[in-house]
């Protein structure tokens, strides 16, 4: 049966500095770490779009590296398809999850091309047989809206808009069911965010991919997400349905947050 939450973030802490010994505790030293994602909880539904919204700093970046397990947890639970993941453990379920970075130009093999970079993971991982490798890199860009003589391009030769793509067509590959990703379109201009944003869309329409984004934009939450939780200082201080924290917000820090936004988008 279809899990109708494909991931519960339960209690979430995340803290960082050396963590206190059992002597310090003994001595009673007091614990200096700094909490940046403090007791934060919400759920994503299977085959829905969840916005994350906050100013830098608010501890977003960490809650997602600890979701894809890139990140110790202190205290909560991330729980995938109702199994609790540990840190670290890369298993099938894990692979189902696959993330999108803010930054294409550092997350693409400088040496391969595009098609290499898709076909490597499609070999590695066997998720095709190897004499089905083309059709698959063909169909995966087209998923991507890029052509297919792009397979013979290296990320040189690509403008920051069509690296996000071949990044967003490697992730894809791993036939995910949730795709995570931290400030997709931040590095690209605007014109080019509206493009990946419309490929994020489009592939969840026709293939009922869950997202979860992480963004300062809310243009991109209103364009793409059904739900919110938005983080302030690594608390998540309001969570809901984007309809109603756009015409309603119930928080105050949300409030200065959508005040703001006309400095925020375009
Ligand atoms: N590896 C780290 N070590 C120490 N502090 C960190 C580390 N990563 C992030 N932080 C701090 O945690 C807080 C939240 O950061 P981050 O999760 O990157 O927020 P966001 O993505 O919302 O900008 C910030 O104050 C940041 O300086
Ligand atoms: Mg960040």
């Amino acid at each position: 049966m279809l899990n109708p939450l494909i991931l519960r973030i339960e209690n979430l802490v995340i803290k960082y500095g050396d963590k206190p010994t059992l002597l310090d505790r003994l001595r009673h030293k007091p614990d200096t770490r700094f909490t940046a994602v403090d007791h934060v909880s919400f759920d994503v539904p299977t085959g829905g779009s969840v916005g994350i919204v906050g100013e830098s700093g608010s501890g977003k970046s960490s809650l997602l590296r600890a979701i894809m397990g890139l990140n110790p947890i202190d205290s909560g639970n991330v729980r995938y398809q109702g199994t609790i993941l540990n840190m670290g453990a890369y298993s099938d379920l894990r692979k189902s999850m696959q993330m999108v970075f803010q930054d294409p130009g550092t997350a693409l093999d400088p040496m391969m091309t595009a098609g290499q970079t898709i076909a490597e993971v499609l070999r590695v991982h066997r998720i095709v047989d190897a004499d089905a490798i083309p059709d698959r890199v063909n169909e995966l860009l087209d998923m991507v809206a890029m052509p297919h003589d792009t397979a013979d391009a290296y990320p040189k030769d690509l403008s920051g808009g069509q690296k996000q793509r071949i990044a967003i067509a490697r992730a894809l590959a791993f036939n995910p069911k949730l795709l995570v990703a931290d400030e997709p379109t931040s590095a690209l201009d605007v014109v080019v965010q509206a493009q990946i944003l419309d490929v994020l869309k489009d592939l969840r329409a026709r293939t009922g991919l869950t997202i979860l984004t992480v963004t300062h934009n809310l243009d991109l939450v209103r364009y793409l997400c059904d739900s919110a939780v938005v983080m302030h200082n690594g608390k998540l201080v309001e969570s809901g349905p984007v309809s109603e924290m756009f015409s309603h917000p119930r928080n105050d820090y949300t409030r200065e947050l959508l005040a703001a936004a006309p400095k925020l988008a375009r």
